[in-house]
């Protein structure tokens, strides 16, 4: 056995969970149903659950008999109920295809909806006896750390590395045991944000804490770049010290809320004030871009404040319902953009009217 495992196998004998209830009896149906469980939830979440649901399922056979919405309906407070679903599913399949005995052979298993390969290892580990390997969340932290292997593990290339090192590392005795073991270590000690490498049974030989940032592993997803759009945000102001407003189309981004006019950034300011709002240009200052995110795009917005004379009346004639010249003292004519938000609150400032209602 290498030295990883048997370091893995003393500290469970001393500090593992022996007690939890899917470790008494550890039938194969009643290790799939807490594997299931253990999928997305807590351990502490999930033990009132897990009694319920054995207690009025205590076999595959009643679980199969039950109808979807009971057991829905045990599920309830859960969550993910796509498990339930698939359990129901897969406890009918097992009574067609397997005369009601779950089975033990991954390829059997891993055929059963809701079942992948790790939770197909973990069954046939805790319930069977087989050697079999396991890699779920905790043990990818955990072997990730120790081996320092970089990349994010959703690639496949970094998961195939962490399945062939989960496979080296699994002694052929006392699987179980090692098996329950991972899942303890990564949940108790070489948790995500605060490992406890002090109390790490293979902290002195693993690379992530001799590298002294044992958190820098597993790698995280990579960012994807967003698309990139940029915007030059006009804030026209008039004699008044009112600024223009225009409200934007119902539907589409920022659909019926009220926004600063936006220009082309080549376009030739001075000709498109005069001719899309009559509008004459008489003092430029720019003022610094920001960004703003959305899910799906990041926008600069380039903001220029432009003095304008306008010939009484113009705009109000020109389009009555969607431009408005606004006193920043008053409230706000409707909603705005966060952009706008944040531009017309820096305008306040400068124009003294600080403190107006929104
Ligand atoms: N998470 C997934 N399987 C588990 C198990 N058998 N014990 C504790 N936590 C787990």
């Amino acid at each position: 056995m290498d030295e990883f495992a048997s370091a893995v196998l003393d500290w469970f004998d001393r500090h593992g969970r022996k007690h939890l209830p899917w470790q008494q009896q550890p039938t194969p149906y009643r290790v799939w149903v807490s594997e299931i469980m253990l999928q997305q939830t807590q351990v502490a979440t999930v033990i009132p659950y897990y009694e319920r649901f054995m207690a009025r399922y205590p076999d595959v056979a009643a679980l199969a008999d039950a109808p979807l919405d009971s057991v829905l309906d045990l599920w309830s407070g859960l969550g993910y109920y796509a498990r339930a679903r698939n359990l129901h599913k897969a406890a009918g399949i097992v009574m067609a295809e397997h005369g009601g005995v779950v089975p033990c052979e991954q390829r059997a298993l891993e055929a059963l909806p809701g079942i992948g390969r790790s939770t197909a290892g973990a069954i046939r580990a805790l319930a069977c006896g087989h050697f079999a390997v396991i890699l779920d969340g905790n043990v990818k932290r955990v072997l990730a750390r120790y081996h320092a292997i970089d990349g994010w593990p959703g690639k496949a290339a970094v998961a195939d590395r962490l399945w062939t090192l989960a496979e080296a590392h699994t002694p052929t005795e006392r699987v179980a045991d090692y098996t329950q073991a991972m899942m303890d270590l990564g949940a108790t000690v070489c948790t995500r944000s605060r490992p406890a490498c002090d109390r790490c049974p293979v902290g002195s030989d693993c690379a992530a804490y001799r590298s002294g940032d044992p958190v820098a592993w597993p790698h995280r997803k990579p960012k994807t770049r967003k698309p990139h759009r940029s915007l030059r945000m006009l804030l026209l102001r008039n004699a008044a010290a009112e600024l223009l407003l225009q409200k934007r189309p119902a539907s589409g981004l920022w659909g019926g809320l009220w926004s600063l006019p936006e220009a082309e950034e080549e376009a030739d300011l001075e000709r498109w004030l005069g001719e899309r709002f009559g509008l004459a240009m008489q003092a430029v200052e720019a003022w610094p871009a920001f960004d703003h995110q959305f899910t799906h795009f990041r926008l600069t917005v380039a903001p220029l404040l432009v003095d304008v004379a306008e010939n009484a009346g113009r705009i109000q004639e020109m389009a009555p319902d969607n431009l408005l010249w606004y006193n920043t003292a008053h409230p706000a004519p409707g909603g705005f953009p966060a952009p706008v938000v944040k531009l017309i609150e820096q305008y306040r400032v400068i124009a003294g009217t600080t403190g107006a209602e929104q």
